[in-house]
């Protein structure tokens, strides 16, 4: 019996980690290997709010996790040494053959580095994504985890050639495509009947949707106050949807910030996957500074602007439907408008990112473990 732990932890994970648990269950399952394969699925609760978290497993379809580690929040140091207490743990106790872990966030470096070091294979899906900013967290956490695993699944060119550039074997690198994009191609006719944007008084093309979660662009007061100043701009020509993140929304409650807006300006709690992807595929705009919606929006053909000075996804600026504004928001305000005006890319979809890596990777895996 070969056995493989998929590490979740933060609200971008739980799409990664759909698919690949449902192709194993098919793989499994159409070639009867009930007996031979064993897929668990461990939550370190880095994220744990019902809307940042179980509302994803209701949507997606994954069934409750095997593990819960209840981490929670905390400083950097606190949650990454916190997960590796209680996974070391459950792979002392599990002894699986492979551990999955996927993107970039703190259980993503937390989780691998502890099974390497009790000689775990590691498999890390989204490698070699590099922004080229050691400031952001999650940059430190892709560059971790991708020196120490053992397959790395990559989701565009730029990823295979930033890994061979830092000397990764080129045996241990495979373009497989995007599984967050399996997740969004498989659930687009069920968002398509979602109906949040009529519970939002909304309609189709008439709206953009804005989230901002990133430290270096809510953290800071006076910057949270230019973000309420640009959409406050926006709001002036076109209703503007902005489900809150809980690190933004407790920046933006101790600014006080919120007061007197115009009514244009919608603000929700966070929504869960089907809402929030429905109202992105309904919308004509999308503002962000997530990485994971500039890929969502390139697959959907949705204009994308996003506030950051970088991208770990060049290929949704090259081929896509995304721009890079820089945190500069008298530029994501110009570039809106003119978007708005009907002035922007069609984008095409990038290579392989076609509902199946997934597929690709468990059979890759599955192959390796034999
Ligand atoms: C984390 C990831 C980031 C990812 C983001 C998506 C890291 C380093 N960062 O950032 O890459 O884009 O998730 O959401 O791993 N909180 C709640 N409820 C929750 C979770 C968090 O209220 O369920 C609050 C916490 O009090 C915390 C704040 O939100 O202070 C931020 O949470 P944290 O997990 O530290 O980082 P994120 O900003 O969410």
């Amino acid at each position: 019996m070969k056995k493989i732990i998929s590490v979740v932890g933060a609200r971008p994970n739980f799409m990664k980690i759909a698919p690949v648990d449902k192709a194993f269950n098919r793989i499994i399952s159409n070639n009867g290997l009930k007996e031979e394969i064993k897929h668990l699925i461990c939550h370190t609760g880095q994220h744990y709010d019902e809307k940042m978290s179980k509302a994803f497993f209701v949507d997606l379809q994954l069934p409750k996790p095997d593990f819960y580690l209840g981490i929670g929040s905390g400083t950097h140091a606190e949650q990454v040494a916190n997960v590796m207490i209680a996974f070391e743990k459950i792979l002392i106790s599990e002894k699986p053959d492979m551990v999955i872990v996927v993107g970039d966030v703190n259980s993503t470096i937390a989780c691998s580095m502890t099974a390497v070091k009790l000689g775990i294979k590691v498999a890390h899906i989204e490698a070699g994504l590099r922004s080229r900013d050691r400031a952001m967290p999650e940059e430190i956490n892709r560059i971790l985890t991708d020196s120490i695993s053992d397959y790395l699944f990559v989701t565009e060119k730029s990823g295979y050639e930033n890994l061979l550039n830092e000397g990764v074997p080129k045996e241990k690198i495979y373009f497989v495509g995007n599984v967050m994009i399996d997740s969004l191609a498989n659930y687009l006719p069920k968002m398509d009947n979602n109906n949040i944007y009529k519970e939002l008084n909304l309609e189709t093309g008439n709206y953009m949707v804005v989230t901002l979660h990133r430290p270096s662009n809510v953290d800071s007061i006076s910057n949270l106050e230019k973000i309420i100043i640009l959409l406050s701009k926006l709001a002036a020509s076109i209703k503007v949807v902005f489900p809150i993140h809980p690190r933004t929304r407790k920046n933006l409650d101790l600014s006080g910030l919120i007061n007197e807006l115009s009514p244009n300006l919608i603000f929700t709690d966070p929504l869960g996957y089907l809402e929030f992807n429905s109202l992105v595929r309904r919308s004509r705009l999308v503002l962000t500074d997530s990485g994971g919606i500039q890929e969502e929006t390139t697959y959907m053909g949705v204009p994308c602007v996003t506030l950051r000075n970088n991208t770990e996804r060049p290929i949704t600026v090259e081929i896509g439907t995304n721009y890079l504004v820089g945190d500069n928001t008298e530029n994501a305000f110009e570039k809106c408008v003119e978007i708005l005006d009907g002035n922007f890319k069609k984008g095409e979809i990038p290579e392989l990112w076609d509902g199946k890596a997934a597929e690709r990777i468990v059979d890759i895996l599955l192959d390796r473990l034999n």
